[in-house]
């Protein structure tokens, strides 16, 4: 089965050359870097503050250090939602089955975490009948550099399923089709003209991206009207995020604020990665950054569609 610290493992791998290369420096200077990022971001996360430092995603060790730490457990709260949630399951479960297609639009995509998420409860859904699924995942996030890491995440999906099904992806339970956008979704000016962007989507994910609108509390509820005014009927959107009451308040007003009717809510406390998701998968880089990535989380979900 499908291990994200394989995967992971290989994006950072790939990621961490090219910058030894392009900017000559060593692995060590790199992980050396990624383990002040590591700090850097727990602090951002954990922080109580009213507002949210500004996190440099932009910055390719901070990248790296969030494929490292914090991928891996977000993927696996997002599938671990997908089977919990009776709605959630039976509409992508639907899709699935009839379309052969699930398109996910993944709001603060970032590294593409949600692709990931669908393609490992794809491959774990065994009554699905063993046909490929195509997953398009439109990943729409603030910091372009993501770009790289959606591609990288795609391209070990891929490597994957291929080492494991076969070269024939119509053998494989799910063929990964991400694209990137850069979009502010808490600026609506920056994408009143996006409108085919974010229509004809089965599932509109917001994956620890609420926690990130700390301090600007209004900014996507005003923004995101106009994209979710765009869905269709049946679509479903889901706001996943750490389990905190500031957070989880807000991911409620913000539903509120947009009109949709909650379908589900539900807390996902002391939750514990997968056991097919092995942290030693990351092979030497776990030695090498001589830090352990995430493997617990406590989170809560909410489900909601348009409603009447
Ligand atoms: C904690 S990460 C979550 C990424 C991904 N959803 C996951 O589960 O791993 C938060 C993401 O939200 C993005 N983000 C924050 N503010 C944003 C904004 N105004 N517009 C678009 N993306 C934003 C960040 O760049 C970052 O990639």
């Amino acid at each position: 089965m499908m291990d994200y610290f394989e995967i992971l493992g290989w994006v950072i791998e790939d990621s961490l050359a090219a910058i030894c290369r392009e900017a000559d420096v060593t692995r060590e200077h790199v992980c050396e870097c990624v383990r002040k990022h590591l700090q850097g971001l727990q602090h951002a996360y954990f922080d109580r503050s009213p507002t949210t430092p500004q996190i440099p995603y932009g910055d390719p060790m901070c990248r790296l250090a969030y494929l490292f730490r914090h991928v891996a457990i977000g993927a696996d709260v997002c599938e671990e939602v997908m089977c919990q949630d009776g709605k959630v399951r039976d509409h992508v479960m639907r899709c699935a089955r009839d379309r052969k297609e699930v398109r996910v639009c993944a709001f603060g995509g970032g590294p593409g975490t949600e692709q990931l998420a669908v393609c490992n409860w794809l491959e774990w859904n065994k009554s699905l009948p063993r046909r490929v699924v195509k997953v398009s995942c439109c990943v729409l996030d603030r910091v372009p550099e993501w770009a790289e890491s959606v591609r990288g995440i795609n391209n070990g999906i891929e490597r994957y399923f291929r080492s494991e099904y076969g070269g024939n992806f119509m053998d494989w339970p799910a063929l990964p089709q991400s694209q990137f956008f850069p979009v502010d979704i808490g600026d609506a000016s920056s994408f009143v003209n996006l409108p085919g962007l974010f229509c004809g989507h089965d599932l509109y994910v917001l994956n620890y991206v609420v926690s990130e609108f700390k301090g600007q509390e209004r900014a996507l509820a005003n923004a995101l009207p106009k994209v979710f005014s765009a869905a269709d009927d049946e679509a479903l959107f889901l706001f996943i995020d750490r389990y905190d009451t500031r957070t989880m308040g807000h991911a409620k007003s913000v539903a509120e604020d947009l009109g949709l009717e909650v379908v589900n809510e539900e807390a996902l406390r002391g939750h514990v990665i997968d056991g097919s998701h092995q942290k030693e998968s990351l092979g030497l880089l776990l030695a090498d950054v001589g830090e352990s990535p995430r493997t617990t989380a406590d989170a809560f979900w909410i489900a909601c569609s348009k409603g009447a």
